[in-house]
C-alpha cells in the first residue's frame, strides 16, 4: 500500500472531478489516497510522508498558457515541495479546440522535473467533461497504481 497525495486546482469543478475518481480508484487498489484541492495545502514539505503526488491543473488562457489560478502559487513555489526523487504523475481537463491543449499539465510536469520528481507514468489530458472519461481516468489509475 502506498500514501499518495493528489492537489488539484479546478476553477469549473472539471479536474477536481478528476481528481475524485483518481482518488476513488486507488483507494479501492488498496492505497492510501488524500484528495486535497490546491488552496488548502502549502508548497514547503508538500511531499513528506508521501510516497507519490498527483498534480491535477486545467488550463486557461488564449495567447499563453495560464494556469488554473488557484495553482499559480504552487507552481511558483514548487522547488519548496521536496520533489527530489519523489514520484510523481500529473493530470488536467482542457479543451483540445485551444491552441495548447492541456498546457498547464506539461507546465507543471516539466517543473516537477527540474526539482528532481520521478514521472512515473504519461500525464492524463482530459478533453471536456470527465464525467464521460470515467474508464479512461480509471485506466490512468491503474498505471498510476502500477508505478507505486
Ligand atoms: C477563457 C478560457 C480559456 C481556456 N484556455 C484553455 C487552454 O489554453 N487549453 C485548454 O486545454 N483548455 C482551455 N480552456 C478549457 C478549460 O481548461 C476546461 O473548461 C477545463 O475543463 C476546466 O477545468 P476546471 O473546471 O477543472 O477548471 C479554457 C477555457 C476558457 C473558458
Amino acid at each position: 500500500m502506498a500514501k499518495v497525495l493528489i492537489v488539484y486546482g479546478s476553477t469549473t469543478g472539471n479536474t477536481q472531478t478528476t481528481a475524485e475518481i483518481v482518488g476513488t480508484e486507488l483507494k479501492n487498489a488498496g492505497h492510501d489516497a488524500v484528495v486535497n484541492d490546491v488552496t488548502a495545502v502549502e508548497a514547503e514539505g508538500l511531499c513528506e510522508g508521501y510516497d507519490a503526488v498527483l498534480f491535477g491543473c486545467s488550463t486557461w488562457g488564449d495567447e499563453e498558457i495560464e494556469l488554473q489560478d488557484d495553482f499559480i502559487d504552487l507552481y511558483d513555489e514548487l522547488d519548496k515541495a521536496g520533489l527530489s526523487g519523489v514520484k510523481v504523475g500529473c493530470f488536467g481537463c482542457g479543451d483540445s479546440s485551444y491552441q495548447w491543449f492541456c498546457g498547464a499539465v506539461d507546465a507543471i510536469e516539466e517543473r516537477a522535473k527540474e526539482n528532481g520528481a520521478r514521472i512515473i507514468c504519461d500525464s492524463l489530458k482530459i478533453d471536456g467533461d470527465p464525467g464521460s472519461c470515467r474508464s479512461e481516468i480509471a485506466d490512468w489509475a491503474s498505471a498510476v497504481g502500477a508505478a507505486l
